[in-house]
């Protein structure tokens, strides 16, 4: 990639791993899934399960960490979870997820959950999440090293840069440790 200068602009991820290795940028990986809320998956207020909504976060998040590693992948961590706002039976939920960070096998996946109201069309922000996958070789099972990821616009820059911070916290509370 060339700046305005005709210079070549690094992909973040290249100097993070301090070597020159094929890049991603962020728009290949992005994902969405979109639901109807069914009875079946609400409690008795017509509210969606939070458990629901987990699973749907964990999955969406592992199609961007999939689609940026090219590998098997499996959840390592979840960060705290909040619920904003409730999702109503017979509402659209929306969940998008994108690969904020790859470390070396990790990687840091952020997740909005949206509810529509079809009958009004407004969109209301009801969970935001962050979850960290390591890719995994699929020959021996182990960790295996991802993409560097080619952030190019000011929102990724700052979500690059909040999950550094993030995956401090995460690995000084690894497993329990304080
Ligand atoms: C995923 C797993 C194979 C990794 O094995 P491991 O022995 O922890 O491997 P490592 O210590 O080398 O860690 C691998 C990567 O995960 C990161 N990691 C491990 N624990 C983490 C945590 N709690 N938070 C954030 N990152 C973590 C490490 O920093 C490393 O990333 P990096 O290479 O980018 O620096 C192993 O932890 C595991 O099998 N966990 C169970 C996963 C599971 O069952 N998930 C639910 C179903 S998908």
């Amino acid at each position: 990639m060339k700046n305005g200068k005709g210079g070549r602009v690094k992909g973040v991820g290249e100097e993070l791993h301090g070597q020159v290795r094929k890049g991603k940028p962020v728009s290949m990986s992005r994902s969405e899934m979109t639901e109807m809320v069914l009875p079946s998956e609400t409690n008795p207020l017509g509210k969606l399960l939070g458990g629901h909504i987990m699973h749907l976060v964990d999955i969406v998040a592992a199609m961007a960490a999939h689609r940026h590693s090219n590998s098997l992948v499996m959840t390592v961590s979840v960060d705290y979870l909040d619920f904003r706002n409730s999702v109503s039976v017979g509402e659209i939920v929306i969940l998008n997820s994108q690969v904020n960070r790859a470390f070396r096998t990790s990687m840091e996946i952020g997740v909005e959950v949206f509810s529509e109201n079809y009958l009004t069309g407004k969109r209301t922000h009801t969970t935001s999440a962050y979850l960290t996958f390591v890719a995994l070789d699929e020959h021996t099972g182990g960790p295996k090293e991802v993409p560097p990821l080619i952030v190019k616009t000011a929102e990724e820059r700052r979500r690059f840069l909040g999950a550094g911070k993030r995956r401090k916290i995460r690995l000084a509370n690894r497993f329990g440790k304080r």
